[in-house]
C-alpha cells in the first residue's frame, strides 16, 4: 500500500507522515512548501506541488501506486481567513475539489481528512460529540465543514470512503525532538507561550481571565501531535479492511485552561513565565473540549502521552528552534 500524504510537510503533516511509514507503508508526500518544509519530509518520497494541479495528482498517483490519501494540505491561519476568505475558499475548498476529482480518476477511493473542532464554533455543551450542530465562527472552519460534506456526497455517489478527523487542539513536537511546529506560521496558545518563557516575547497575552471556566482563563482540549498522528494511522488501517465512513473528534476528553498551561510551563522548564491578561479575543468560545468516545469505540484509539509530555516536548523542540524550524 503507497499513501499519499497532502501538506506532509506541514507540523501535523510531517509527523504523521513519519507514523504511517513505521506502521509498514510506503508513502508520497505532495506539498507546495509554501508553509511546509523540505526538511521535515526527509527521506520519505516527495513531489512539491498543489492538490489543485489535477494532472500532476493523477500523476503521482499512477507513478507510485498510491491506493489510500491523508488530505491535510490547506491554509489554516484563523484570523488570517476573516482577512482573506477567497484565499481561503479558493486553496482549501476548490483546491480539495480537484483533488478529489483527479482521486477519483486515478481509481483511489480511501481518504482520511484533516478536519477540525473549530467546525463547532462556541458549543453549548462540553464535552462536545460529533453529534453537535456545526456553528462555524470563522471561514477557515467554514472551509473544512465545507469539505467534510463534499466528502459525504463523494460517499454515495462513488466508491469513495473517508474518514473525517476533526482535531482538537494539537501541541507538542516529536519525542525525538526532530518536528515540530514552527511557531514563525503560528498564533496558537503553546508557541507564544514557548516564546515568552525562552525570552523570544516580553510576555504571553491571556486573551481574557473572566469566563465561566475554573480560573476564568480559556479552556481547550490539547492532544499530543504524535497521539494525533496515530488517529490517522488507525483511520487507514480501519478503511484498508473495509470499514464505514466515521466522522470522530480527535482529543484527549479533558480541558485545559491558558493557566494550566502556563503553570504546566512553569513546572517543566522550572522558569517563570510572564504573562498579562488582556481583553477577549472575538469568537473565543469559554471552553470547547473533546467526548473522544466514538473514536474509541470505532478505531481502538485512545491517547497515550500527558499534558506534561505535550509541554516538555513543545519546550525543547522550540529552544532548539528559535528560528522556527530546520528549512
Ligand atoms: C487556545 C486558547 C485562547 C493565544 C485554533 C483554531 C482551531 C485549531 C486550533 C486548526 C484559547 C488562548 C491563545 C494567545 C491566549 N486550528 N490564547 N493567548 O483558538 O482553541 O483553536 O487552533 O485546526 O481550528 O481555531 O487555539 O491556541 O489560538 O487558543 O490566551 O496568545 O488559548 O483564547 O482560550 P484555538 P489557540
Amino acid at each position: 500500500m503507497t499513501t499519499l500524504i497532502t501538506g506532509g510537510a506541514g507540523y501535523i503533516g510531517s509527523i504523521t507522515t513519519r507514523a504511517i511509514r513505521a506502521s509498514g507503508r510506503s508513502v508520497v508526500v505532495l506539498d507546495t512548501l509554501e508553509n511546509g518544509h523540505r526538511k521535515a519530509v526527509g527521506d520519505a518520497p516527495f513531489v512539491q506541488g498543489d492538490i489543485a494541479d489535477t494532472q500532476l495528482v493523477l500523476d503521482v498517483c499512477r507513478t507510485h501506486n498510491v491506493d489510500e490519501v491523508v488530505h491535510f494540505a490547506a491554509y489554516k491561519a484563523v484570523g488570517e481567513s476573516m482577512e482573506n476568505p477567497g484565499k481561503y475558499f479558493h486553496n482549501n475548498v476548490t483546491g480539495s475539489q480537484k483533488l478529489f476529482e483527479a482521486l477519483q480518476q486515478a481509481g483511489v477511493h480511501r481518504i482520511v481528512f484533516s478536519s477540525t473542532a473549530g467546525v463547532y464554533g462556541n458549543p453549548a455543551v462540553v464535552p462536545v460529540t460529533e453529534e453537535a450542530t456545526p456553528d462555524c465562527q470563522s471561514v477557515y472552519a467554514e472551509t473544512k465543514l465545507m469539505i467534510e460534506r463534499t466528502l459525504g456526497w463523494y460517499s454515495t455517489t462513488t466508491p469513495m470512503r473517508h474518514v473525517i478527523l476533526r482535531y482538537f487542539n494539537a501541541a507538542g513536537a516529536s519525542t525525538d525532538g526532530t518536528l515540530g511546529e514552527d511557531w514563525r506560521h503560528s498564533q496558537n496558545l503553546i508557541p507564544h507561550v514557548m516564546k515568552a518563557v525562552l525570552g523570544f516575547a516580553p510576555a504571553v497575552q491571556v486573551f481574557g481571565n473572566d469566563f465561566p471556566t475554573t480560573d476564568g482563563t480559556g479552556v481547550r482540549d490539547y492532544i499530543h501531535v504524535e497521539d494525533l498522528a496515530h488517529a490517522h494511522v488507525a483511520a487507514l488501517d480501519h478503511l484498508a479492511q473495509g470499514g464505514h465512513n466515521l466522522t470522530c473528534n480527535v482529543g484527549t476528553g479533558f480541558g485545559t485552561s491558558v493557566m494550566q498551561i502556563i503553570e504546566a510551563t512553569e513546572r517543566v522548564s522550572g522558569k517563570k513565565v510572564p504573562y498579562h491578561i488582556t481583553a477577549r479575543r472575538p469568537g473565543d468560545p469559554a471552553a470547547c473540549f473533546a467526548d473522544a468516545g466514538l473514536i474509541h469505540k470505532e478505531l481502538g484509539w485512545s491517547p497515550t502521552q500527558s499534558l506534561d509530555d505535550i509541554i516538555r516536548t513543545a519546550y525543547a523542540w522550540h529552544q532548539s528552534h528559535p528560528q522556527g524550524h530546520d528549512s
